[in-house]
């Protein structure tokens, strides 16, 4: 049957994969009310559309950083993309390339930052987890500089493994026929199997829990690329990133996979661009499913969004072809969206086209 919204490769992938493959990628941590709360918290946003505008040109073009893209839906970092398919990250840099946007490389990527800058032309960033050796964090960075990639997404919200109990009881480690490409020759590109899970493990041996914002400054001695720090969630934070030279922020629960009962990132986003003032962009991830989320968290006031999970279970399904008809539906399903609102171009997009539940009551309609 014919694929017509990204959320339906979410039980294809879930009927190919190995089931151990599938619950790391799906699963959110403890109670996985926050998974369920990044969606829901979309739902309860709704429209307050303009009508009897002139929408027969719609723009979704932005910058990022300075750079150019086709729309402001990018690719957010997803670990180990080869367990998805066998051409992992890969398939979803060509993708991401293909339709004009920026892709995230993970850290834990089954292809290392130079493989992916071999796949051709494109806007690539590169997410960070700071090891305990930092010669090894130089290292890398060094070697994303040196592959063309753009930026660094700093994620700052995994001084430990949150706890994803599916991968503890399917005894979740990387396959033996993988490796974390980027570590691979520093003894680090292997998962132990562990008694719980494999992944929690690595992170607790390799991953620096000391890293505080000195660190955020650290990294500016090592590298020039502008520094997005990843997994804000509140304003106070937001001031202290700018202040330690954050480029940019992104609004992240990490896909609700580290703390549970934090709010959904569309909850969280408008607190974070109030605090900022409009020095840095402000991005969302998080629960995006639809072209109207993409609206929802541009009328809050980010500057654009990442998916996660929609790519991984296209490249599941279809490979490269699966992740170029997310991003191709989600971009339709955005540009309707404008038009449907009476916005032609980004900038057209306002609070006002949108209803939250912490608005003046006046504003809500009843339901
Ligand atoms: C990796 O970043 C994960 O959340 O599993």
């Amino acid at each position: 049957m014919e694929i017509t919204n990204v959320t339906e490769y979410d039980a294809i992938a879930k009927q190919k994969l190995p089931k151990m493959v599938y619950d790391y990628y799906a699963s959110g941590a403890e109670d996985q009310w926050t998974l369920q709360e990044n969606r829901n918290a979309f739902a309860r946003i709704l429209f307050r559309p303009r009508i009897l505008i002139d929408v027969n040109k719609i723009d979704m073009a932005t910058t990022v950083l300075g750079f150019k893209i086709s729309m402001p839906i990018m690719v957010a970092p997803t670990a180990m993309q080869k367990m998805a398919h066998p051409d992992g990250e890969y398939a979803t840099a060509r993708a991401a390339s293909a339709a004009g946007t920026i892709m995230t490389l993970s850290s834990w990527a089954t292809s290392s930052v130079e493989e992916v800058a071999s796949t051709g032309p494109g806007i690539r960033f590169f997410q960070l987890y700071v090891y305990k050796n930092r010669k090894v964090v130089e290292q890398l960075v060094r070697r994303a500089e040196k592959a063309g990639f753009k930026a660094i997404a700093l994620t700052v919200d995994t001084p430990r493994l949150g706890r994803r109990e599916s991968d503890i009881k399917n005894r979740f480690t990387l396959p033996s026929n993988l490796t974390l490409k980027n570590f691979e020759g520093l003894d680090l590109g292997k998962m132990d199997e562990a008694n719980d899970s494999g992944l929690a493990s690595y992170v607790a041996g390799q991953i620096d829990r000391t890293l505080s914002w000195k660190d955020v400054q650290w990294l500016q001695t090592i590298t020039k690329l502008p520094i997005l720090v990843k997994g804000v969630l509140t304003g106070e934070d937001a001031r202290i990133a700018i202040q330690a030279g954050a480029a940019g922020i992104i609004v992240s629960n990490h896909g609700a996979r580290q703390l549970d009962y934090v709010p959904a990132t569309i909850s969280a986003l408008e607190e974070v661009v109030k605090a900022t003032q409009g020095r840095v962009p402000v991005f969302l991830d998080g629960g995006v499913r639809r072209g109207t989320d993409v609206f929802k968290a541009l009328a809050l006031g980010a500057s654009g969004i990442f998916i996660g999970r929609p790519v991984v279970f296209a490249l599941a399904a279809e490979g490269e072809a699966g992740v170029r008809k997310v991003l191709q539906m989600l971009r339709d399903e955005f540009e309707l969206t404008m038009a449907l609102s009476g916005c032609r171009s980004l900038s057209e997009i306002t609070r006002n086209h949108i209803v939250t539940e912490w608005d003046t009551p006046r504003h809500l309609p009843r339901l």
